[in-house]
């Protein structure tokens, strides 16, 4: 594959960006023109930021799997779209040719099919890091459901939520996934998910881990038998179901400033364009490289660079099932060494936590075929940047800081690999179509260089969110009612003398931990949850690794017995209600939470605290009780 939009050099970048801030719709329609369509859009974009309402390709007709799978087979059927890399070392890899995954699709769609899945249903996918989940997702895509994937490590409860809000009737998962040393039973966690959803039909479980689990007449059938099913008709294939381009692709939930996640819509013709677009550009790709992407498809980054982005573009997709550091911490440079990895893509907590090992596990890995590093999900400290690129990329290779979020759909601020330059902890210069601009806290832009603000966008770009999934008020709330007419992104940002943007982190209630994105009021709904809380309050603290901690402040009833084993308790319940991501790191019990009257908790006071600031509090007069801010002080963690 060529990629006609693949920018070449800092005059093309600029020029491109010009043109798709003056007129989106010839930018877009002129890259989306490269694509696959059945048929035609009638206008490229219509919009308005207010209620939303964002319309990219209107009329077009495509199904976003014909340009993922079909289009490369004449060509490149036989070059490896999928390469998997097992959990355990000593089990074999497997790799997909575009022609092995698109008949796997095809399979599996029939599946979907014969189990009653229709265009527009809603079907929930919970399994390990395993080409199957891929296929799934891709099936989904392929009869027009609309794939809701959950991050494996969230609880039944957290899983029951989501199966309510999207109202999904069908469920793909596996009977375990191994992650490290564990594994984990998910097809139990769906069982406890299913007690609060009886209106699930049917569960499709594939076999992974051989754990035992209890298969239900009526609901459960297995993977394989489905499969075998479609074997015995003879394998026909199964003929994508045309699409609108305005027709939602995939709910994906994250967390927000409230208690409940919200169901963030993508559509796929604006999210094909941009998802390859980006991938195209910001990587440098080109064709036969391996671009090995670390995230969990369960998150954003999987979905748009694991999946959509790379088979798009007819790239080869490295997928890896375990973590990190097991059975070693040189488990990612065997794997670069192994398959001769061109771009890794990964977090800076991951580099983080690589580098607390030393340069031990480096020794002896092969590391010359990468020629591009990324990293994506947090602001990255200058050290983890220096490390990444002297030790990893030998400082031969650009690294792209990466940011964007779950409702940009694709990277929306980032160094174009090679073409743009780079500046450590700067996420520097936005993409073509995106119009970033630094709001004050009158809601004033703020022009200029040298100078910080809350991070908003002006224009719309072909994968902004279109609504959050059953509640479209909830969308314009929390992203277009701040500043008329601008998305806020709910980040900080400062632009340096030579206009690169750095992003300093989160301005509302919401914690980054290890990348992952975990609101402040959710933690706190779950610690009341536990029977002897009275109430809690949850800040972010720095945490070496994962960039932020979480500290709960607890106002506990009676204390009787071992408060330690109460802490255990309480970061159980946690662990029950939204899964291990969002268990506190620190808890203080204390005797009560600083309220200004009119019973608002001052969260500045516990932030500087549980970041060990102990003098300087500020202005605690407006207290309710001032003393609590001295007492919570004094029995500070320390950490
Ligand atoms: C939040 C979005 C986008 C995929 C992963 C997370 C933070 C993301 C960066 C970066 C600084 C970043 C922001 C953003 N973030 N990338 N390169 N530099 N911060 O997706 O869960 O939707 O979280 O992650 O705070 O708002 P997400």
């Amino acid at each position: 594959m060529s990629y006609p939009y693949q920018i070449s050099s800092y005059e093309e970048y600029q020029i491109a960006w010009k043109k798709s801030i003056e007129d989106p719709a010839a930018f877009w329609g002129e890259v989306a023109s490269s694509f696959t369509w059945r048929k035609k859009w009638d206008n490229v974009l219509s919009w308005n930021f207010t209620e939303p309402n964002v319309k990219w390709f209107e009329g077009g007709k495509l199904n976003i799997t014909e340009n993922c799978l079909d289009r490369h087979l004449e060509k490149s059927g036989s070059m490896p779209a999928i390469i998997w890399e097992p959990n355990n070392p000593d089990e074999h890899h497997r790799i997909l040719t575009y022609n092995q995954l698109h008949f796997k699709v095809n399979q599996f769609s029939h599946v979907l099919h014969n189990n009653g899945v229709r265009k527009g249903d809603r079907v929930c996918i919970y399994m390990g890091m395993i080409p199957e989940l891929a296929i799934a997702v891709l099936a989904c895509a392929r009869v027009g459901a609309i794939h809701s994937v959950i991050f494996g490590g969230f609880s039944a409860q957290s899983i029951a939520d989501r199966l309510q809000d999207a109202k999904a009737e069908f469920i793909v998962t596996c009977d375990g996934a191994f992650r490290g040393a564990k594994d984990i039973p998910l097809k139990n966690v769906i069982d406890d998910a299913l007690i609060a959803c009886p209106f699930v039909k049917r569960t499709i479980v594939l076999t992974r881990t051989r754990t035992p689990v209890s298969m239900i007449k009526g609901r459960d059938v297995w993977w394989e038998d489905e499969i075998h099913k479609v074997e015995t008709l003879g394998n026909p294939a199964f003929p994508a179901v045309e699409m609108d381009a305005e027709d939602p692709l995939f709910i994906l939930y994250t967390s927000g400033s409230t208690g409940k996640p919200k169901g963030v819509v993508h559509t796929c013709g604006g999210y094909m364009v941009y998802t390859n677009y980006t991938f195209v550009n910001v990587f440098q790709y080109k064709p036969e490289e391996v671009h090995f992407c670390t995230a969990d498809i369960g998150w954003i980054t999987g979905h748009s660079y694991i999946v959509y982005g790379p088979l798009s573009a007819g790239a080869t997709s490295l997928l890896f099932e375990g973590i990190p550091t097991w059975p070693d911490a040189g488990r990612f440079w065997d794997i670069v060494d192994k398959f001769k990895v061109n771009i890794l893509y990964t977090a800076p907590t991951a580099i983080r936590s690589l580098m607390a090992f030393g340069l031990g596990p480096l020794h002896g890995k092969q590391l010359d075929s990468l020629r591009v590093l990324g990293t994506v999900g947090e602001p990255i400290n200058e050290e983890a940047w220096h490390w990444y690129d002297e030790h990893v990329g030998k400082r031969r290779c650009p690294i792209v800081d990466t940011w964007w979020q779950t409702e940009t759909g694709g990277v929306m601020i980032s160094n174009l690999a090679g073409i743009t330059p780079a500046k450590p902890s700067f996420a520097t210069l936005p993409l073509p179509g995106v119009d970033p601009v630094l709001v004050d806290e009158n809601g004033h832009v703020v022009e200029g260089n040298n100078v910080s603000g809350n991070l908003c966008l002006r224009s719309p770009w072909p994968s902004v969110i279109r609504t959050t999934y059953g509640d479209h008020d909830r969308c314009k709330t929390n992203y277009f009612s701040a500043y008329p007419e601008l998305y806020f992104t709910g980040d900080g940002a400062m632009r340096d003398e030579n206009g690169f943007y750095r992003i300093t982190g989160r301005v509302d209630d919401v914690l980054n931990v290890s990348g992952h994105r975990i609101g402040t009021a959710e933690v706190e709904n779950a610690i009341n949850m536990h029977a002897g809380v009275v109430e809690s309050a949850v800040v972010g603290y720095p945490h070496d690794i994962k960039g932020q901690g979480i500290y709960a402040y607890v106002v506990y009833g009676h204390m009787h017995g071992d408060e330690e084993l109460t802490r255990r308790d309480i970061a159980y319940t946690v662990s029950r209600i939204i899964g291990p991501i969002a268990r506190p790191d620190k808890i203080q019990f204390v005797m009560g939470l600083p309220k200004t009257r009119s019973g608002k908790i001052m969260r500045r006071i516990l932030r500087k605290i549980a970041e060990g600031e102990t003098e300087n509090l500020g202005d605690t007069s407006t207290l309710l009780e001032p003393q609590v801010v001295q007492e919570i002080s004094n029995g500070r963690l320390i950490h």
